[in-house]
């Protein structure tokens, strides 16, 4: 393990305003999303989409790193370019999904435990030769009725943290992700000491396991309330309440903090990644960046339908929103930035500003 290597990558994923783009979906869940909007559900679709991602425009000035999935790592362009060697020249980081999916947890009814630690060596040993430089592994946590348990929260953190160990070994810096579901109608009182508990048992895990905390990255969700609560909070509240969140159980000593989007739309995902930025910013130990899927890619998925003539409204879209994120974590985000790109890209009647106002940007 070289402990350098590792702060000095992981921080250079948190640099400046700079964050992750998550599009490293397994193939179940990138045909699910296919599948609404009608796209095929198919390999070449699936490569001709993350070729999208990858050859939009500008997109290094706002994102440091993107994370892959082990279809999307061995891939190319339609014109042999390794996705790899495009993502280099680029100076973006790559990083890779290493988890294989949550599965039912024996003995807890509803509750799920992440997979993936047998072989999980030999596996980063292979993505470190192919220039991977740092992973990611996603826990899940549902806030229900009696959950989640103390014997879950536990098996997931302790997974977390032999991954994140097993990742340092191999110079690979671990993004580790304890991410508490938005679905329910728990208030964002109850997501707040839910969010508290499993981060504290999460960090008692990695520290057991002699995880480096400098060389690795946090991704949580933020404290919101359940999507079907009577109480949706604003955007001062989520933001207050995540930062004193983290600030109770994140040691000062992890290089950076970047969120989930978890399902907010991607309005919402910027406006509370803002708030806690130009609220907290010159008061926090770590930055707080964004490592989003969803709230990047979801109105560029929406415009591209599987199109070859949409790809390049589509990479505006997402380009757009990997701006409006950067100027999140400045804290310099505001409605106007929407409504600029609203205005210039709904006029018309074309299929491509329909899909826009579809999308109420
Ligand atoms: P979302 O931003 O869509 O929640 O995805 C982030 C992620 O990496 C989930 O594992």
């Amino acid at each position: 393990m070289n402990t350098q290597d590792l702060i000095d990558t992981a921080h250079s994923i948190v640099a400046a305003d700079k964050g992750l783009l998550a599009m490293d979906e397994s193939n179940g869940t990138c045909n699910k999303r296919f599948a609404a909007l009608g796209i095929p559900q198919d390999e070449e679709t699936r490569r001709a989409y993350r070729e999208l991602i990858l050859t939009t425009p500008g997109l290094s000035k706002c994102i440091s790193g993107v994370i892959l999935y082990d279809e999307t790592i061995r891939q190319q362009k339609e014109d042999g370019t390794p996705f790899l060697k495009v993502i280099n020249d680029a100076g973006i980081i790559a990083g890779i999904k290493v988890d294989t999916g949550a599965k039912d947890m024996a003995r807890y009814p509803g509750e799920k435990i992440t997979e993936g630690l047998d072989g999980l060596r030999e596996r980063l040993s292979e993505y470190s030769r192919m220039g991977a430089r740092f992973c990611k592994w996603r826990a899940v946590i549902a806030i229900g009725n009696g959950t989640p348990n103390r014997g879950c929260i536990e098996a997931n953190a302790q997974a977390l943290a032999r991954y994140a160990a097993l990742c340092q070994e191999a110079n690979l810096v671990p993004v580790v992700e304890p991410e508490v579901l938005m679905s329910g109608d728990h208030n964002l009182k109850r997501c707040s000491d839910t969010t508290e508990e499993v981060l504290r048992i999460v960090f008692e895990q990695l520290y057991s396991q002699r995880v480096m905390l400098e060389g690795m990255i946090l991704k949580p969700n933020m404290v919101l309330p359940g999507l079907s609560c009577a109480e949706q909070e604003s955007v001062d509240a989520v933001a207050s309440a995540t930062v004193q969140c983290l600030l109770r159980s994140v040691p000062a000593a992890v290089s950076g903090i970047a969120f989930l989007s978890g399902g907010q739309s991607a309005e919402l995902a910027s406006a509370r990644l803002n708030m806690m930025n130009s609220m907290f910013k010159s008061q926090l130990p770590w930055a707080l960046a964004f490592s989003f899927a969803r709230a990047i890619q979801k109105p560029a998925l929406e415009i591209w339908q599987g199109k070859k003539s949409h790809v390049s409204a589509a990479q505006e879209a997402l380009y757009h929103r990997a701006l409006c994120n950067q100027a999140a974590r400045r804290g310099q985000y505001d409605a106007a930035m929407e409504a600029e790109y609203a205005e210039k890209n709904t006029s018309g009647d074309s299929e491509i500003s329909r899909a826009n106002t579809r999308i109420k940007l």
